[in-house]
């Protein structure tokens, strides 16, 4: 067997792998992948059963403990969520001090991490004050990003409510004011609770590398999802929900079916790329945007609505899939594909959908801090690369410099 320590500490083996393609970065249980065959399970559950069948709190507490909870445990973690949403009043403060128009996502990087300010820990933390101190932030997550919508149109904060629970809590803070009731929809808190199970993990994504990368330093838990939250906000990551609505947008005001929007997408001079399309490990299909899918479908026609951006957008798919540049390169819908559609569809504003993503994945970069704390061996996160810079030089007199 390879001893690992021992090549490690020996500098001339090193390996290129850019983007960490083929790299492993750690032994995990918490999800599994496989990409040829579009299968997602967490903790061993195929995810179509689970959004199909569970809510939210549930997988967040499955991923958490590594089993689904029974009716008890269940009760126990939903009213340990509902007490620890308030945020330290102080904290209110800071969401005056934000430009008028900050994105919500620099918001949320900003007051997650903020917590460790309010919320000191100790170095070590016991196993009841670590699991504590997760299912504040499981909670937080959720009071933060309201609170910063709310802010971000000038409205007056709506307190998280004792008798509501996690989604309907949401979007009550979200969508509530002192002077009008916001009537919480079924069928929009079930869709709201299916995006959020959908994801709530997907193993070493950036985002949740970036977490067990500064988790490995043994950072402020605080500060380790925060993280989290930053590298999701990109638009090759996170980030791209926004910009699917964003390109839907245009290519509906723009008048077309998308043709040549695609044609633009395939254009290797232009930076731009059909927003949506295309996973680092999903190569045939990926499992969440079939769910998210059907789940478009039956939401619009249960609400006796239709989005003229839902039929772009199965229109784009229809074009791209026999498309010969997305069929050879492997390109499918991914998760941003349809998620935008739902959200829209619940009244979420476009510059939130990142957001909702965040609350989504927030117990899955739990899970896996709290699994690499636990690991046999905690190894700081360090990869090693290839120097491509300047030989040996040495220092010149600013005189001397051409
Ligand atoms: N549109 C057009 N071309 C694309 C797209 C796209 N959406 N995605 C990949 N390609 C092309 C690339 O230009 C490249 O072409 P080439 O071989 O001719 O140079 C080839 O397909 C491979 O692309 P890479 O960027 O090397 O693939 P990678 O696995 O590194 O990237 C990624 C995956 C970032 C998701 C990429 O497909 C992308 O940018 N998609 C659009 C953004 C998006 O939807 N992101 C959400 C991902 S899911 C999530 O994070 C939740």
């Amino acid at each position: 067997a390879i001893d690992i320590s021992k090549l490690r500490s020996q500098s001339s083996y090193v390996t290129l792998d850019e983007g960490y393609g083929n790299t492993a970065s750690c032994e995990s249980a918490i999800t599994y992948i496989d990409g040829e065959k579009g299968v997602l399970r967490y903790r061993g559950y195929p995810i179509e059963e689970l959004a199909e069948n569970s809510r939210f709190i549930e997988v967040a507490y499955l991923l958490l403990n590594g089993e689904l909870p029974n009716s008890r445990q269940l009760l126990e973690f939903s009213t340990n969520l509902n007490e620890s949403s308030i945020i330290h009043e102080d904290m209110h403060h800071f969401f005056n001090g934000f430009p008028r128009g900050s994105h919500p996502m620099g918001i949320l990087a900003t007051m997650v991490a903020s917590l460790s300010t309010f919320y000191p820990l100790p170095d070590r933390l016991d196993s009841a004050t670590e699991m504590q101190v997760v299912i504040n932030l499981v909670s937080q997550v959720r009071t933060i990003a309201a609170f910063s919508y709310k802010k971000s149109i000038g409205e007056p904060l709506i307190y998280p409510s004792y008798k509501l629970k996690y989604v309907r809590n949401f979007l009550n803070m979200m969508f509530s004011s002192p002077v009008r009731d916001y009537q919480l929809d079924d069928d929009i808190v079930r869709a709201i609770d299916m995006f959020l199970i959908l994801h709530a993990d997907h193993e070493q994504n950036c985002s949740t590398s970036s977490v067990r990368t500064a988790g490995s330093s043994m950072a402020n838990v605080y500060a380790v999802a925060s993280a989290g939250i930053s590298s999701l906000w990109g638009p090759r990551h996170g980030g791209a929900n926004q910009q699917v609505i964003q390109m839907l947008e245009q290519i509906h005001a723009a008048g077309g079916d998308g043709t040549e929007f695609i044609n633009q997408a395939k254009d290797k001079n232009s930076t731009s790329r059909l927003m949506g399309f295309g996973h680092r490990v999903y190569k045939n299909f990926d499992p969440r945007a079939m769910v998210l899918k059907k789940q478009c479908d039956k939401l619009f026609s249960k609400m006796g609505v239709s989005d003229p951006l839902f039929d772009i957008a199965k229109k784009l798919e229809e074009i791209a899939l026999s498309d010969d540049y997305f069929i050879s390169r492997k390109l499918y819908p991914n998760v941003d594909f349809y998620s935008g559609l739902i959200l829209r569809a619940a009244g979420i504003p476009t510059n939130m959908f990142t957001v909702l993503f965040a609350i989504g994945r927030m117990p899955g970069w739990l899970a896996h801090w709290r699994e690499m704390l636990h690991g046999e061996q905690v190894v700081i996160t360090r990869p090693r690369q290839i120097y491509v810079g300047e030989p040996l030089r040495h220092y010149q007199n600013i005189e001397q410099r051409p």
